[in-house]
């Protein structure tokens, strides 16, 4: 049996096509590893949002390429994902020990590239016509018994954010078949999936460019409609193109969970209108007071950068004023990054960069401030049940056990795994900035099984 090692940076859509990669090599007879060491096809699949990650890439190669010296059979390596696509063929020119370097479109023939890559380096970066790019259906072996798998519905992304690489590492956006998707979902409920989460870069724009394709919110009652699925959560959401279907759907589906990550990036005009975001701060509040009319509970995130060329004081500070004002649950936020071939990068020849001190300064000015914000958010829970869909064993102690509230806070709590896929009800005792601790209410309440619910 030969074995594959695989380690993926960056976002949803990395650990999908991940997870693609694995399907496919199952069926090429290769089982995974955790030990790279033990590997004789190491893979790292990149991100390139930042540069950050980048940097990253370099340091594992380089563990790689110690393995690879020192083992006693062929070990095959190779560069996956964005920074693969963006860098291409210099990456295979800078280490001559690398075997194979593939974009994200490449992934559905990496079972060809593979057993190409053991005579001679492999490249393949090229972005395939809508007509002949496959969206991978098979399923990630490893990810058996999950209670919660990833869908895609969609690739590359048509905006033109102008800090933004994704357009460019994935190509333009596509769709993918929805009745490819509800049967995917069939299948991961048939398996024992409850909650199923929609992933694309832009997803609210689904379907608008395929002639009689569903669109974003007919998608969601349609994987609503499938039985056995429990709970849908997607992302990532553009503001501008949430419409007032899906909003409504908030209403309708009791299976969409009340968390959403909508991302604002900042909450000044001026410059939300140099990242070509094509929305304002009140655009944004607009949407979300309609969001928390249709559900009330509903927990938002979001995705800032600070540091955006020609930011100012006062931009910043709007940008804090927006955190105070919608109190967001949880964000991840960013001091900008130049990207190769990005809009922004002419708004740095016109010297409009924020000093590396400021941006980091405003940063943790951020950051602070939303600990704080989201530990009073999860305090407000404190006493209260919630209901806990249980994933499995917590990471740190033994007899206790893990999972999500539907606005995807987790709740750590005495029980046994065996519980894993069902639904608890939780009092919780203790909040935490990034989680809660509780005490399971009642004997558990057992998720309907998938065939149980597709005769009810
Ligand atoms: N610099 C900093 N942050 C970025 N992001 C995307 N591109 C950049 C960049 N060049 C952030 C955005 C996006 C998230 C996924 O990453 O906030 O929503
Ligand atoms: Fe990047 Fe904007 Fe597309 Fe998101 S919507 S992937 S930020 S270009």
């Amino acid at each position: 049996m030969k074995r594959v090692f695989v380690r993926t940076f960056g976002c949803q859509m990395n650990v999908y096509d991940t997870g693609k990669m694995r399907a496919l090599l199952a069926q090429d007879g290769y089982a995974p590893t955790d030990d790279m060491a033990d590997a004789d096809l190491v893979i790292v699949n990149t991100c390139s949002i930042r540069e950050k990650p980048e940097q990253k890439l370099h340091s594992f190669l380089g563990e790689a390429f110690a393995i690879k010296r020192s083992a006693d059979r062929l070990v095959t390596v190779a560069v996956a994902g964005c920074v693969a696509q963006q860098e291409g063929n210099k990456l295979l020119d800078r280490y001559p020990q690398l075997d194979l370097v593939f974009g994200p479109d490449a992934v559905p023939s990496i079972v060809s590239m593979v057993r190409a890559a053991q005579d001679q380096p492999v490249l393949d970066t090229t972005f395939l016509d809508a007509d002949d790019y496959v969206f991978t259906s098979e399923l990630d072996p490893d990810a058996k018994g999950a209670v919660g798998a990833f869908v895609t519905i969609q690739k590359g992304c048509d905006n033109k954010c102008t800090f933004c690489i994704v357009p460019t590492t994935r190509g333009t956006e596509l769709s993918r078949p929805s009745a490819q998707i509800l049967d995917e979902v069939r299948g991961l409920v048939a398996g024992g999936v409850r909650e199923i989460t929609l992933i694309g870069q832009n997803v609210n724009s689904y379907g608008l460019k395929v002639p009689g394709e569903k669109n974003f919110a007919a998608l969601l009652y349609a994987v609503a409609a499938v039985p056995g699925v429990q709970r849908i959560r997607y992302t990532t959401s553009h503001p501008r193109d949430m419409g007032a279907d899906v909003v409504q759907a908030y209403r309708d589906l009791p299976q969409l969970t009340s968390q959403l990550h909508l991302p604002v990036q900042s909450g000044s005009d001026a410059v939300l209108r140099r990242m070509k975001r094509f929305y304002t701060r009140d655009g944004y509040l607009r949407l979300v007071d309609q969001l928390m009319d249709a559900r009330p509970d509903l927990a938002l995130s979001t995705d800032i950068i600070v540091g955006f060329p020609g930011e100012t004081d006062e931009d910043f500070e709007a940008t804090l004023s927006l955190l105070e004002t919608l109190r967001f649950h949880t964000s991840f936020s960013f001091k900008f990054s130049p990207r190769p071939g990005t809009p922004a990068l002419k708004l740095l020849e016109r010297d409009e960069a924020v000093a590396p001190e400021v941006a980091q300064a405003r940063l943790v000015r951020f950051q602070d401030r939303q600990r704080v914000i989201s530990l009073e958010q999860n305090r407000l829970l404190e006493g209260q049940v919630v209901e806990v869909l249980v994933e499995g064993p917590s990471r740190h102690d033994a007899g206790v056990i893990c999972g999500r509230t539907g606005d995807f806070k987790m709740v750590n709590f005495p029980g046994d795994v065996a519980q894993t896929g069902s639904f608890a009800q939780v009092r919780v005792t203790r909040a935490f900035t990034n989680s809660l601790r509780g005490e399971p209410l009642r004997p558990w309440v057992a998720a309907p099984s998938p065939s149980a619910s597709a005769t009810a």
